[in-house]
């Protein structure tokens, strides 16, 4: 049986190099973050290439527009919209995207205005926060396309 003070050390050396891969991949620009959560790269949002201004076909491509909307809208809308889910501490809830009494009273321009500019952009919560600065203007219109899939509006 080695000494204790053996297997510290060779433990130390062990945790050492099992932590080395994290260090290296901490430093990258990434910040580690998985691929699908970063954001548009610099200059390329639509808050800094049409200053969130709605124009053209607003409805994308919807099958991109599914896998953002997973990735960072279902936690609060739901997977088709309905708002059947759970958040603690949300002031206002979503409304129901697949009522399509309510979102054919939604223009296009609406929907963009409120993801670009967020609930407060449009008068309405500040709970949908702004993602401008985030998605490319191309991004949201394909967000825009699949949400109306829940509505078939
Ligand atoms: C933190 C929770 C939360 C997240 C995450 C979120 N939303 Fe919202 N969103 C809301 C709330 C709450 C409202 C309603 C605000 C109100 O009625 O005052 C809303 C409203 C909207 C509206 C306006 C139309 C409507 O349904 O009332 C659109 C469009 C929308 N969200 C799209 C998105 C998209 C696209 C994403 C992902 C990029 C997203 N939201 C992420 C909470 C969220």
């Amino acid at each position: 049986m080695p000494p204790v003070t053996v297997k510290l050390k060779l433990c130390a050396l062990l945790c050492v190099v099992a932590l080395l891969p994290g260090l290296a991949t901490a430093q990258d620009e990434s910040f580690g973050l998985p691929e699908g959560m970063l954001g548009a790269p610099a200059g390329t949002d639509a808050l800094s290439t049409n200053n969130c201004g709605p124009t053209g076909d607003l409805r994308g491509d919807p099958e991109n527009g599914k896998e953002l909307h997973y990735k960072h809208c279902v936690s609060c809308h739901g997977l088709t919209g309905e708002a059947d889910v759970v958040v603690m501490h949300m002031d206002e809830t979503p409304r129901d995207q697949s009522d399509p009494e309510f979102m054919k009273t939604l223009p296009d321009s609406y929907l963009y205005l409120a993801i670009c500019r967020g609930g407060e952009g449009v008068g309405r919560s500040f709970v949908m926060s702004p993602w401008g600065d985030f998605f490319t203007d191309q991004e949201i219109k394909d967000m825009i396309a699949w949400i109306r899939t829940f509505s078939d509006t």
